[in-house]
């Protein structure tokens, strides 16, 4: 294996496919593209190469994994599916949507996996490559975002390579990822309830559902106790540079995050200026947010001012990851 020296970057063809499944067989580490953001794969049945993944992205074991599957039929082998469950795997899968759900009776999921949950998370991503590596390999794989914990979701094969070069076997690049946030987490509990926003925007949910989304309860979202979504620690995703919220002006030193077409007071002091989506686009926006907080995150800035991002469709997702990276970490 690769760990320890550099990490490889293929351009994804059949050969680093073929590749990426035997690393996943011999309890290796690979990044590859998911259509929400690069994963980090391992073997979702092999204890000894989860422990290895935990140590790689540096993160608190409490917090569990997403299993990741070919399609319908391999998740029903790993959970089980009621009603409602069914309804939206028919609905979007493969696709930016994960399903939390009770474990099959024979779940091959390893419990570090789960963090000893008697609940597994599931998803079928829908990109090509994430396919395509999901049925060379023939079994789940779990697979968190590929960065260190508590940096910023890579959307690049770069991104990953910044962060996990050395800690990994190989990288497959796919190029940039479209949707740019993380799969929406659906707990299907007697009610569901959105535990996570993300790629899947509620509303289309809550369509197929028939009725809202339920909401975790308030005290879920802190690393203390035993929180329903335990990975939503306040502090998640989160630049080196403070992130200041809502910014109606620039203030001395400070870089700014746009959006839309608008301006702001001071915008010509500021230290640097990326805009998420000049015409307002949130789906733009989403793709493009996690990339320009990392490189807003080189300039050295005092902070970086974010303008206020509307909270519909892919918004909410956008604002649930803003409101982490502004969180106080000292
Ligand atoms: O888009 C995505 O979902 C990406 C790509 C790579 O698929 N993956 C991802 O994984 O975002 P990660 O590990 O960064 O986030 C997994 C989330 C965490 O918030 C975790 O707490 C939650 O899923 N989770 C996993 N298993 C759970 C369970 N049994 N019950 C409740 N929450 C769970
Ligand atoms: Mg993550």
């Amino acid at each position: 294996m690769n760990v320890g020296l550099t990490t490889p970057i293929l351009p994804a063809n059949e050969a680093a496919v073929a590749s990426a499944a035997r690393y996943l067989a011999q309890g290796g580490l690979i990044a590859f593209p998911t259509e929400t953001v690069y994963g980090l794969g391992a073997d979702a049945a092999n204890p000894g190469a989860i422990a290895r993944l935990y140590a790689a992205k540096g993160r608190p074991a409490f917090n569990p994994l997403i299993a990741h599957v070919g399609d319908f039929a391999a998740g029903q082998k790993i959970a089980r599916f009621d009603a409602t469950a069914t309804a939206l795997a028919q609905a979007f899968w493969p696709g930016p949507l994960t399903l939390v759900l009770p474990k099959s009776q024979n779940c091959p999921v390893a419990d570090l996996a789960t963090a000893g949950l008697d609940t597994v998370a599931v998803r079928v991503p829908a990109h090509p490559v994430a396919r395509a590596i999901l049925r060379a390999f023939g079994g789940p794989v779990v697979a968190p975002s590929a960065n260190l914990s508590g940096h910023v979701s890579p959307t690049t094969a770069e991104h990953v390579h910044h962060d996990l070069a050395g800690l990994i076997d190989l990288i497959v690049d796919g190029g940039a990822v479209n949707v740019g946030v993380e799969s929406t987490i659906v707990g299907c509990f007697e009610a569901p309830m959105l535990l996570r926003p993300g790629g899947l925007p509620r509303a289309e949910i809550e369509r197929v559902l028939g009725r809202a989304l339920v909401q975790p309860p308030e005290d879920a979202d802190n690393d203390s106790g035993q929180p329903l979504a335990p990975g939503m620690l306040a502090s998640h995703y989160a630049p080196r540079t403070r992130v200041r919220l809502n910014a109606r002006g620039i203030e001395a030193g400070e870089a700014l995050l746009a959006f839309g077409p608008g301006v702001v007071d001071g915008v010509e002091t500021a230290n640097a200026v990326m805009n998420l989506s000049p015409r307002g686009d949130l789906n733009e926006a989403a793709a493009n947010l996690f990339g320009y907080l990392r490189t807003l995150d080189t300039r050295g800035a005092r902070a970086i001012a974010v303008m206020p991002v509307p909270h519909h469709g892919l918004g909410e997702a956008i604002n649930d990851r803003l409101r982490r990276a502004a969180v106080d970490r000292d």
